[in-house]
C-alpha cells in the first residue's frame, strides 16, 4: 500500500514531509525505503531531483528563509526495521533493533535529535489536509477515527487491488461491494486484516465498522492495511502457520518472549496441522500468544500471537478438529489424501500431468492415485475435466 503511494504520489508524500518538517522547525527530512522497491525508490528519487531543480527543495525553499533536505535511505527490508526505533538504528549504521521507550523518538530520536516518524499514508493525507481543511477531513470517518483509508484488498475476492475507503465502511461493503464477494459456489469466511501480525474477523462479524478502535476491540489492528479475504478452502490453523512463520523469522531475537515463544508457538500450530496435537496444546498455545504479546518490547513481538489469538477466539472448533486429524477446509497437507471418484472416464489426463508417476497410465478405467508416491500437489485435480478427483480426509471421508 505504502509502496503504490510512493510509486503514484511522490510528490504529495514529498510535501507532506515538507509540512511536517515546517510544522516541528526540521530542516532535514528522510525517506526510509526498503531496496526492494526499486520503482518506489527511483520515482522518488527523479521526485526530489525536480524539486531540487525547481527551488522547491534546499536552503531556500521556494525563496523563503525556510531550509529543507530530503534524502533517501535504501534499508534492506527487515520487517522489524519498520519500528521506529529500530528504523532509527538502522538508519544510524547500527544493527535494527527496537530498544525501549521512552525516551520516544520525538524526544531523543536519530544522532540524539528530536525526530519524528510518521507513515507514507499519513504524509501524503497532509497536503490535502492543509488545502481543504481540518473540518471537512474530519467530516469523513467515524468518531474517533476520521478520514479515509487505504487497503491492500486480496484474497479470495473477485476484484482484488487497493482501494482507498471512508473511515467506517463495514467489512461487509468492502467484500461484497467493492471486491464483488468470493468466486461463486464458495463462502466467505472472514477477513485477516492488518498484515502478518494482523487479527482475523470472521464473515459473522462483517457488519462491523472498520476503525482503529473496533478493530482493536476484534483483536485485530489496522496496521499495514492490508485486508485479505478468505474463504471456505482456507483453514485458519494453515493461516496462523504462514504468518507466524513470517513473524518468527522476523524477530529480530532481542526478547526471549518474542524470540523463543513465536517459535514454540510454530511448533504447537505446525503439529496441529500435522494432525499431532491435543487440546492441551491448543491451552498451552493460547496462553503462550498471551505471555509473547505481554513480554515483548516491541509492536513486532507483542502483535505476532494475534492470528492465532483470533482464530481461537472465533474458530476454535475448527483448531479442535485438528486435534482430531480433520482440516474442515482441507487444506493441511498431512490431513488430506488425493482420491478419484466414480466420475472418472479413464481420460489420462490425471496420470499425464502428475510429476512423480502416482497414477499408473490406464485408458478408459478408472484411475488410482498411489498415496505412498502422491506429493499432493493438485495437479490431477486442476486438469481433470470430470471434477472426478476430490481432496479427502485422510481417514477416508470426502
Ligand atoms: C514490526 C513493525 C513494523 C512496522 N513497519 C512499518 C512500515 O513498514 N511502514 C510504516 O510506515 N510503519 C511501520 N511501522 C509503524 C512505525 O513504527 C510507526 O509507528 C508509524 O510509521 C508511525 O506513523 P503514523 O503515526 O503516521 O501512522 C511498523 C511497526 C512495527 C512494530
Ligand atoms: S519483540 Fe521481538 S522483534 Fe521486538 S525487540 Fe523483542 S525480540 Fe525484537
Ligand atoms: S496430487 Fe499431484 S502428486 Fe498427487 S496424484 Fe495428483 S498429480 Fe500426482
Amino acid at each position: 500500500m505504502d509502496r503504490m503511494l510512493l510509486e503514484s504520489f511522490p510528490f504529495r508524500i514529498i510535501e507532506g514531509l515538507m509540512i511536517a518538517g515546517f510544522a516541528t522547525k526540521a530542516t532535514q527530512g528522510i525517506f526510509y525505503i526498503r531496496a526492494e522497491y526499486p520503482l518506489a525508490v527511483s520515482r522518488i528519487r527523479s521526485a526530489l531531483e525536480q524539486c531540487y531543480a525547481n527551488g522547491i527543495l534546499g536552503n531556500t525553499v521556494c525563496g523563503t528563509q525556510f531550509s529543507f533536505n530530503i534524502r533517501i535511505f535504501e534499508g534492506a527490508g527487515a520487517f522489524v526495521c519498520g519500528e521506529e526505533t529500530a528504523l532509527i538504528a538502522s538508519l544510524e549504521g547500527l544493527r535494527g533493533t527496537p530498544r525501549m521507550r521512552p525516551p520516544y523518538p520525538a524526544i531523543k530520536g536519530f544522532k540524539g535529535q528530536p525526530t519524528l516518524v510518521n507513515n507514507v499514508e499519513t504524509l501524503s493525507l497532509v497536503p490535502w489536509i492543509i488545502s481543504n481543511g481540518a473540518k471537512a477531513f474530519n467530516e469523513i470517518g467515524t468518531d474517533l477515527s476520521k478520514g479515509t483509508k487505504v487497503f491492500a484488498l486480496a484474497g479470495k475476492i473477485s476484484k482484488g487491488g487497493l482501494i482507498e475507503v471512508p473511515m467506517g465502511i463495514t467489512i461487509r461493503q468492502i467484500v461484497e461491494r467493492i471486491g464483488d464477494g468470493v468466486a461463486d459456489g464458495r463462502e466467505f469466511k472472514a477477513v485477516q486484516i492488518g498484515g502478518p501480525s494482523g487479527g482475523c474477523i470472521p464473515a459473522s462479524k462483517a457488519d462491523t465498522e472498520i476503525d482503529y478502535e473496533e478493530l482493536a476491540k476484534m483483536g485485530a489492528m489496522m496496521g499495514s492495511g492490508g485486508m485479505v479475504v478468505l474463504d471456505d478452502s482456507d483453514c485458519m490453523v494453515d493461516m496462523a502457520k504462514y504468518f507466524l512463520t513470517f513473524t518468527h523469522q522476523q524477530s529480530c531475537g532481542k526478547c526471549t518472549f518474542c524470540r523463543i515463544g513465536t517459535k514454540h508457538m510454530l511448533n504447537i500450530v505446525t503439529k496441529l496441522s500435522e494432525g499431532k496435537a491435543t487440546l492441551a496444546d491448543i491451552d498451552e498455545l493460547e496462553s503462550l500468544g498471551q505471555s509473547v504479546r505481554n513480554g515483548s518490547l516491541c509492536g513486532l513481538g507483542k502483535t505476532a500471537p494475534n492470528p492465532v489469538l483470533t482464530g481461537l477466539r472465533y474458530f476454535r472448533e475448527e483448531y479442535e478438529m485438528h486435534t482430531r486429524g480433520k482440516c474442515p477446509a482441507k487444506k493441511c497437507r498431512d490431513l488430506v489424501k488425493y482420491v478419484v471418484t466414480d466420475n472418472c472416464t479413464g481420460c489420462t489426463k490425471c496420470s499425464q500431468e502428475c510429476p512423480v508417476n502416482a497414477i499408473p497410465f490406464n485408458p478408459y478405467e478408472k484411475h488410482e492415485i498411489d498415496q505412498a508416491l502422491c506429493t499432493k500437489c493438485d495437479n490431477c485435480r486442476i486438469v481433470c475435466p470430470e471434477n472426478a478427483i476430490e481432496i479427502a480426509d485422510v481417514n477416508g471421508q470426502n
